[in-house]
This record gives structure tokens, C-alpha cells and sequence, in this order.
């Protein structure tokens, strides 16, 4: 049995926006002013760049390689069987991390409507909810995505309208309060925001005409999501400076409360349907990727059974979906996300070099050149807590690779 190809343009430039807007401009913005200051705008544009090489990149092997797996699959086929493993695995790692910073995100701004509710608890129920939409198909899941996506950019259009006749030029200065390291330390936890561009990949399988809607659809998403950023965090910074950022949980709606408690209101709630819309397709392609490292035996074969009626790879949907649950229901933000963006920029770091192995490539290779050696250079940025978390995680990974090759433990399932 084979996945559907049921996803046209709209919906996979969907998947990319519903991937990228969530948890980044409506929580992590708030961390990363307090470090860059207002010159959080240079840490956007830093991490845009950084996106915007590696998304070239993941746009021209996705019109070579249009099978579902992305960097898992770009990396096997292009340089080794190895290599493709530890990338999906570290993309299995970074978006267990990021479901739970985005579950996070939507508790804190619940919280805003419902103050008694406990901040883990509500996330780990929104990871369970939405475990069980990605087990319904990709078809309904694409279809409620393409309505989050037009709800959250309505919104944020909504709060640039409001805000920016009322931006004081005096919160811009000092610009850079905390010098040039701010804003690279800025950049590599902002560089979250973006995380997600290349998501449509996961799933090329079920994407019409893969090689031309899916280059398009990553360089639509990511673009759009750029410039929607800039102009946000300029009105946000604009209203209430980047202290007031920095020190909320819900920074979008402390800037929005300036304006009226109505339109802080609003803003929440696109920030509940923001970070809904990241959860599902996070969802989403942790089922996918674990699908195709299942079909190549790098993970239990368990993960490849398709449900009967709805396509859906539901192993994976479920055992993913649950540990992300667990994870969500104990860790924090900043941490998590720090997490999140050191295993992705590794991620991105193969799929660059997977790239640069292509032989006649379109793009010139100058592009993943720069995207490899920018996503190394900002991982230096993060914290000693996620090098050393990260790093566990790659050593338990090669474990499990040698492990599940040895005669004696053979996966049965
Ligand atoms: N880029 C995604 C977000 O900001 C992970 O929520």
C-alpha cells in the first residue's frame, strides 16, 4: 500500500508556514530581545540567511530526491546509509524538543485565558490532542493546517495594522545593548523561528508534481515567514521596547496590551492557533521521517504499517506522538529550545554537505558551502547545556545504530 498524493502548492507552502510560525515570533522572540536587544531585528535577518542557504539546499535535492524522508533520505542516497541514520535521527530529536517548546508556547498563552491551568499539563494534553488529528490522514490534517495558517497570518497582519502607528522610536536605542555576541547568541536561539522550512520534504510522497511544488513551496514559506518576523518584532519593539519583551512569557501580547486589552486578546489567540499549527505538522513529520527510516531498516519495521482505510503510517504517529507528550509534561523553554535548534543545525549541516555531493547541481555550490559553514558557525552561539544534551543524544543514537546491526539484538517487530 502506498501514502496518497493528495497535497497541491497551497497546501504544501501550508505545511512549510504551519511549520515555521508558532512558538519562535509568539514566545522566543521575547528570549532572544533580552539578549540582542532591539538589534533582535539583526538576529532575524542573521537567521534568515542562515535558512535561506540551507533551504536552497534542501530545494534542489528535494527536486532530485522527491521520496518521503527529506534529510534522512537526501543523506542516505548521498553519502551513506550512516549518515542518512544519524541525520533522521537528529531530526527525530530536535522535533521531539520542538513540539515541546511549541506545546509550551500554547500553554503560556492559555494561561492568559485560563491563569489556574498547569503550564506542563495543558501542553502535554495539546501534544495528545493533536496526535490524534495526524492519526485521522494527511488529507484532514492538511485541509485543518491550511485553516491555522490563514487564521495566524490574519492575526499577525491584524497586530502590524494596530501597532505600527504607535512605534516610538525610542525603544530602538540603544540598539545594541549587549554588542555583537547579543545578537549572534540572539540569532542561534531565534533561529528557532525558522526551524521547519523544509518540512513539506517529510513528505514528498504525498505532494502532486514533487519536484516543481516543493522547491517553491520551501522558498515561499520561508520568505513570507521572513518578512512577517521583521515587520512583527519591529512593531513589537517599537510599542513597548525590548525589556518588557524579554521578561513575559507571552511577549507578543504584553506589546498587543499597549494597544487595548482586546487586541492583546486577539493575539493570544492567533498565538494558541500559531503554535496548534507548528504541533500538528511537527506531528507530522516525526511519523513521516520514522516511516522512511522504517522502510530502510533503521528503525523497527513496525513504524512502516500503513492504516488500511486512511494511509497513515499510525505506529509511528502514536509512539512519537506520545513521547513528545512525556517530554512536553517536563522540560522548559529555553532550554528546550536551544535543544532544538543544536540537533537541527546538525541536521542542516548534512543535508548542506548531501548537497554540495550532488553532481550537476542547478544552484551554484557556493550556497550549501555557505549554508554549512553558517549553520556550524551559529552553533557556537548555544548554550554548554545543549552541546552536552545534544551530543548524549547523537552518542545514544550511535548505539542504537550499532545495536540494532548486531547479530544478537535484532529488531523483531
Ligand atoms: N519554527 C517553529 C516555531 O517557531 C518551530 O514554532
Amino acid at each position: 500500500m502506498e501514502l496518497k498524493r493528495s497535497l497541491g502548492l497551497f497546501d504544501a507552502m501550508a505545511i512549510g508556514i504551519g511549520a515555521i510560525i508558532g512558538a519562535g515570533i509568539f514566545v522566543v522572540t521575547g528570549i532572544s530581545a533580552g539578549l540582542a536587544g532591539p538589534a533582535l531585528l539583526l538576529s532575524l535577518l542573521i537567521g534568515a540567511f542562515i535558512s535561506g542557504f540551507t533551504a536552497l539546499s534542501f530545494a534542489e535535492l528535494a527536486s532530485l530526491i522527491p521520496k518521503e524522508g527529506g534529510g534522512y533520505e537526501f543523506a542516505h542516497e548521498l553519502i551513506s546509509p550512516f549518515a542518512g541514520f544519524i541525520s533522521g535521527w537528529l531530526w527525530l530529536v530536535s522535533n521531539i524538543v520542538v513540539g515541546a517548546v511549541v506545546s509550551l508556547g500554547f500553554a503560556s498563552y492559555l494561561a492568559i485565558f485560563i491563569p489556574w491551568l498547569p503550564v506542563n499539563a495543558t501542553a502535554a494534553a495539546a501534544c495528545l490532542v493533536i496526535t490524534m488529528i495526524n492519526y485521522l490522514g494527511a488529507r484532514e490534517s492538511s485541509l485543518f493546517n491550511d485553516a491555522l495558517v490563514v487564521i495566524k497570518l490574519l492575526i499577525l497582519a491584524f497586530f502590524v495594522a494596530i501597532g505600527l502607528g504607535a512605534v516610538s522610536f525610542g525603544n530602538f536605542s540603544p540598539f545594541m545593548p549587549n554588542g555583537g555576541y547579543g545578537v549572534m547568541q540572539g540569532a542561534a536561539i531565534i533561529f528557532f523561528a525558522y526551524s521547519g522550512f523544509a518540512r513539506v520534504t517529510l513528505i514528498s510522497e504525498e505532494v502532486k508534481n514533487p519536484r516543481k511544488t516543493i522547491p517553491l513551496a520551501i522558498i515561499l514559506a520561508l520568505g513570507i515567514s521572513t518578512v512577517i518576523y521583521m515587520l512583527v518584532s519591529f512593531v513589537a519593539i517599537g510599542l513597548v521596547g525590548y525589556h518588557a519583551l524579554a521578561t513575559s512569557g507571552s511577549p507578543l501580547a504584553v506589546a498587543a496590551q499597549s494597544e487595548s486589552k482586546n487586541a492583546a486578546m486577539l493575539i493570544s489567540i492567533g498565538a494558541l492557533v500559531a503554535t496548534m499549527s507548528v504541533l500538528l505538522t511537527t506531528v507530522l513529520g516525526l511519523s513521516r521521517i520514522s516511516f522512511a527510516m522504517a522502510r530502510n531498516n533503521d528503525l523497527p519495521a513496525f513504524f512502516t504499517k500503513l492504516h488500511p482505510k486512511r494511509a497513515t503510517p499510525y505506529n509511528t504517529i502514536l509512539v512519537f506522538g506520545l513521547i513528545m507528550t512525556i517530554f512536553a509534561a517536563f522540560t522548559d523553554i529555553l532550554q528546550a529550545a536551544s535543544i532544538a535548534n543544536f540537533a537541527m543545525l546538525l541536521y542542516y549541516v548534512i543535508a548542506n554537505y548531501a548537497a554540495l555531493r550532488i553532481e550537476k547541481p542547478v544552484y551554484p555550490r557556493i550556497i550549501p558551502a555557505l549554508g554549512l559553514i553558517t549553520s556550524i558557525l551559529l552553533l557556537f552561539f548555544l548554550t554548554s547545556d545543549a552541546w552536552v544534551i545534544g551530543i548524549i543524544a547523537i552518542l545514544a543514537g550511535i548505539l542504537f545504530y550499532r545495536l540494532e546491526r548486531s547479530e544478537t539484538i535484532r529488531w523483531k517487530i
